[in-house]
């Protein structure tokens, strides 16, 4: 069977996958993590867990989706079971739980990169020349309830997504991405000079870099790895089949090993520059590094308010926000919109503009102004529908999908797939064995210890 879509060049491969890595969980998540987690230490289990467990993962996806036939994630465990002369099995589970924690992280996802278009703009027209720690606060209240406003920036981020997504993936995701991804790079080390000259720099490198014990109040290294692990997953696109989809556009030439290294370094690189570009301000303005989600929506316009030029660059930092954001909501649609395609009964337009549609309205209820909950997710312990989906994708969900393509990759499919991946035929060996019988060991044990954390503490 021919594939139906396929990326035309290496670059465009990796720069398409780094712009799904590359999001709010660099930007926004990573630095309030960090300062909520004890800075160095965080940042030293956070390597860690991308290295030992989000790299072989990322593999994992990759190899799944370059060995099926590109009818979309769900389709790809079954293709694969198929040529194997297996009978397909409950593996595509996997499938299934990633689609649907992409299908709601989506929603979300949306809404949060709405708020960034608004500071966008309020950085190009007026400024936050008023904002003090009271203001501040308040101004962010004020937007996360209203309803309009975040359904219009709701509305503008999805438009833009369905719209590249409705290109294709060469002539729409590809080619966005190798236009954001440089333009990415090059706001994010603007935004670090300007640390480096104006703000606390040395204080920041150390505060990232110098591991220390002082975790804060009631926090121990089990929930810094906990928080870690989830972020490393969520950071590099893991567990949402968004690697799947992207890996069945590849060419069977494509490294996929050497891809997975790559995205695992830019992606962390941008999580480590976000953290030098905004801590040297949050330092050198006296602001608090553990103040959690409000990091970058709430203390950060305080420090716009007060610099030099603090409206261009607080502008220049939320634009950087839309735009990670943007490459990242494009692959979540397009993971899904795969699936539509992949029946072959849509044709790529439908499938964009249903896909887009449903989850802009499950979006719309994710506002806080709406005031939308399901009780059903309580157990999440949350109030809010935002909250409750946030939590049910990023602590229980994705684990347990990026858990499935790794037994699947190291159990099911046949050990030909990853030794192709591997020119050093030992060191497929190794990986296989690392693979089977460590990596899941690790991700078991933090789910374990999360799901106490979270429903027994
Ligand atoms: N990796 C993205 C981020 O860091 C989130 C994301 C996950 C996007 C999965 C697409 C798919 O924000």
């Amino acid at each position: 069977m021919e594939k139906r879509e396929s990326f035309s060049s290496k670059v465009g491969i990796v720069l398409a996958t780094a712009g799904s890595a590359v999001g709010l969980g660099n930007l926004w998540a990573f630095p309030y993590r960090a300062g909520q987690n004890g800075g160095g230490t965080f940042v030293l289990i956070y390597i860690i867990c991308v290295i030992a467990i989000g790299v072989p993962a990322m593999i994992s996806e990759f190899i799944i989706g370059k060995n099926s036939n590109a009818t979309g994630a769900i389709n790809a465990f079954g293709e694969i079971e198929e040529k194997n002369n297996q009978k397909k099995s409950w593996f595509k589970l996997g499938g299934i739980v990633g689609i649907i924690s992409s299908f709601l992280i989506l929603s979300f996802y949306a809404v949060i990169a709405g708020w960034a278009v608004d500071y966008f703009l309020k950085g190009i027209f007026g400024g936050y020349g008023s904002f003090d720690s009271t203001t501040s606060a308040q101004y962010f209240e004020t937007l996360i309830m209203s309803i309009p406003r975040g359904t219009i920036y709701q509305i503008i981020i999805m438009a833009a997504t369905i719209f590249v997504v409705s290109m294709g993936v060469k002539e729409g995701i590809e080619k966005i991405s190798k236009i954001m991804m440089p333009l990415l790079f090059l706001i994010l080390l603007i935004l670090v000079g300007y640390g480096f000259v104006t703000g606390a720099f040395l204080e920041s490198v150390k505060y990232l870099f110098k591991p220390t014990l002082n975790l804060g109040e009631g926090n121990n290294i089990a929930k810094v790895a906990i928080s870690a692990m989830g972020q490393a997953f969520m950071s590099l696109s893991l567990g949402l089949t968004c690697i799947i989809t992207y890996g069945s556009y590849v060419d069977k030439n494509d490294d996929v090993v050497k891809i997975s290294k790559q995205v695992a370094i830019a992606d962390t690189m941008v999580a480590l520059l976000a953290g030098l570009a905004i801590f040297p301000i949050v330092f050198a303005n006296g602001l608090e590094a553990g103040q959690g989600p409000g990091l970058v929506f709430i203390s950060l316009p305080i420090a716009f308010a007060n610099m030099p030029l603090g409206s261009i660059i607080g502008a220049m930092f939320f634009l950087l926000i839309i735009i990670a954001a943007l490459t990242s909501s494009i692959s979540l649609l397009e993971n899904n919109v795969a699936i539509l395609v992949g029946t072959g009964k849509l044709t790529r337009g439908k499938a964009t503009i249903i896909a887009g549609a449903i989850i802009s309205v499950v979006g719309f209820f994710t506002q806080y102004g709406v005031g939308f909950s399901l009780p059903i997710l309580n157990f999440t312990g949350q109030t809010t529908f935002l909250d409750q989906l946030d939590k049910l994708t990023i602590i229980y969900l994705i684990p347990i999908s990026a858990f499935i393509c790794v037994l699947f990759v190291g159990y099911r499919a046949n050990y030909k797939l990853i030794e192709a991946e591997f020119k050093n035929k030992k060191f497929a060996k190794y990986f296989y064995t690392y693979l089977r019988y460590v990596v899941p060991i690790f991700i078991t044990v933090i789910f374990v210890s999360e799901l106490f954390n979270n429903i027994f503490a």
